[in-house]
């Protein structure tokens, strides 16, 4: 148990210290503006949709090591999900964070399985989940900035 975690722990540090699809997208049609009120952060996602399948995902922001993990492994994990999978998905994952699936059966998250464990300090919930906000908000496409609340 203690490799599992010591090996998801490393995944996160990764991610952290070299974010994948971090940068500003240019021809992106979806995008969405995350902020999480508990301390200031901000985030901004990008989306480039065709034939309703997310051909590109990046973002940019400040944000902790959770954030930032969360936000890299978030954008490597939609490509080539149609807006369907990347709302089931959003579901999932906000699920497994928050401890709350609605008695929906458990789904295999993958390599966001590594993020699991914020589950357990309620007060990097918010961080885990800052992305996924704005993944939502722009899959509804209201181009509203949205908070991690
Ligand atoms: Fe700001 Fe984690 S402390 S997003």
């Amino acid at each position: 148990m203690n490799d599992l975690r010591d090996l998801y722990q490393e995944v996160i540090f990764d991610h952290n210290r070299n974010p994948r699809n971090c940068y500003c997208m240019k021809g992106a049609n979806r995008t969405a503006e995350g902020f999480n009120p508990l301390c200031g952060d901000r985030l901004t996602l990008y989306l480039k949709v065709e034939d309703g399948k997310i051909a590109e995902a990046s973002f940019q922001g400040s944000g902790c090591a959770i954030s930032t993990a969360s936000a890299s492994l978030m954008t490597e994990a939609l490509k080539g999900k149609s807006l369907e999978e990347a709302e089931r998905l959003f579901q999932a994952f906000h699920g497994r964070i928050t401890r709350d699936t609605g008695g929906a059966a458990p789904v295999d998250l993958g390599k966001l399985e590594v993020l699991s464990g914020v589950s357990e300090f309620p007060t990097r919930v918010k961080c885990a989940t800052l992305a996924w906000h704005t993944l939502n908000a722009a899959l509804e496409d209201k181009g509203e900035p949205v908070t991690s609340e």
